[in-house]
């Protein structure tokens, strides 16, 4: 299992290129499904998550092809029309094959996801929105199982905003017929980026970045190419790490229209940001200062930016309260820099964390993807070696994180453990 060993203490400086959001290739990886032909993809983020997606749709008959950040699909073969428990229990975004199978093929077979480190996450508002639009759902073995002949446009409101289960059934009303309108909808910059893929694919959408979507239901969408969004949590995690660190980064590629929360919150700790349409400059002389958080939908500050900005916290002046209301159990990496010498008290979803001079090395656990960013940051700033295991995490969501942190002045390895036979 690999590892990652941090000497920290060194500034930053450099260039660090920003690669494809995470979140926005899945969901538009899996609407290939929709296509009776081929998408082409750019600006496909190098990551974990990305080729388990890539594997799951092999294993339907998609064809696909991965130059670089290209990616060609080709859908109009698919022969199995489900999704296994072995891979949807290491990808909990695996549900989102559910929409687009249904729709097309009138059947779905996708197993739960079960639980996942940081809280229950059901999947409750993407049947119920599936059964709104006329399909019948049965829960056998442990598999959601979906049956409709054509879905039916319907209105959908969802009981809480959630960002995969608003494009689950954008995707499964693109094929549908008539008219769906999903109220309480995401707003994310994600469901924003899948909209306009499937636009380009001959999609009726429109109110996509409104909390009220509304899809038309075409016969069939044809072939088509698309690049995916900047990675916004990837531009942040970064802002972070330079936030902790101290040093000036300049972030290429990037949107810094998707960023308003992450930026404003770090202007606060007395980051220094300018901008152009597609690059950032961030400076941090001295340390940080504290700022407060509570994690909301969008536009609203994003809980996947919580263990990073708490890294932060960590080594500023003052004291912070944060406050994580998306998942309830989102405070794993807690522990964690508590053993790096961080003071942090938890109450219930809320906590404060008293800035502290400095941070020492250790050996710590990351326990999720955004919790192993927040580890690896601290790592940064703390004062000899940290070593953080479980980066498998990591891996699931960062393009190559530490060859961009190496290239800019960290002093940072991969440590590969071989495990004997
Ligand atoms: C997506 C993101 C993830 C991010 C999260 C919140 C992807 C692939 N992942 O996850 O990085 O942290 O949004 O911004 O885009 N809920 C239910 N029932 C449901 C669906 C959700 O109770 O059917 C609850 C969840 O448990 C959670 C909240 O709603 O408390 C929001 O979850 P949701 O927006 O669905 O998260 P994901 O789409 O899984």
């Amino acid at each position: 299992m690999d590892k990652l060993l941090i000497h920290g203490g060194h500034s930053l400086k450099g260039e660090v290129p920003i690669s494809g959001a995470k979140n926005a290739a899945l969901p538009i990886l899996c609407a290939a499904i929709l296509v009776p032909g081929t998408l082409e993809l750019d600006n496909v983020p190098n990551l974990q998550d990305v080729g388990t997606t890539l594997r799951l749709l092999e294993r339907m008959g998609v064809k696909s092809d991965r130059d670089g950040s290209k990616v060609a699909l080709d859908a109009s073969q698919i022969t199995h029309l489900e999704a296994a428990y072995d891979l949807v229990k290491t990808m909990r975004a695996s549900i989102l094959v559910l929409g687009p199978l249904l729709a097309r093929f009138g059947e779905a077979r996708v197993s739960l996801p079960g639980g996942c480190a940081i809280g229950q996450r059901p999947v409750d508002q993407h049947i119920k929105g599936l059964q709104a639009l006329g399909a019948r759902i049965e829960i056998e073995h442990g598999y959601v199982v979906a049956r409709a002949k054509r879905l039916r446009g319907a209105r959908i409101v969802t009981d809480m905003v959630t960002v995969t289960g608003t494009e689950n059934l954008m995707m499964a009303a693109t094929l549908a017929d008539g008219e769906t309108i999903i109220e309480n909808a995401a707003r994310e910059p994600e469901v924003v980026d899948l909209a306009a893929a499937l636009t380009a694919l001959g999609a009726r959408i429109r109110g996509a970045g409104t909390d009220r979507i509304v899809i038309e239901g075409v016969q069939a969408l044809h072939s088509g190419a698309y690049r995916v969004m900047p990675d916004r949590i990837e531009t942040g995690t970064f802002l972070c790490a330079v936030a902790a660190a101290g040093g000036s980064l300049r972030l290429t590629g990037c949107d810094t229209a998707a960023l308003d929360a992450t930026l404003d919150k770090l202007r606060e700790t007395g980051l220094v940001i300018e901008s152009g349409t597609d690059w950032l400059q961030a400076t941090m002389s001295g340390r940080p200062r504290s700022v407060d958080i509570r994690t909301a939908p969008y536009p609203g500050f994003a809980t996947d930016m919580q263990a990073q900005i708490m890294a932060v916290n960590c080594v500023a002046q003052g004291t912070a309260v944060i406050t994580e209301t998306i998942f309830e159990n989102r405070f794993m990496h807690v522990q964690e820099m508590v053993r790096l010498g961080a003071d942090i008290s938890i109450q219930g979803n809320t906590a404060v964390v008293r800035g502290a001079p400095g941070l020492s090395g250790a050996i710590v656990m990351a326990t999720d993807l955004r919790a192993s960013a927040g580890l690896v940051i601290a790592g940064l700033v703390a004062e000899g070696d940290t070593l953080v295991d479980r980066i498998y995490h990591l891996d699931r969501g960062y393009d190559r994180m530490e060859r961009k942190l190496a290239a800019a002045g960290a002093q940072i390895e991969r440590v590969r453990t071989v495990v004997d036979a």
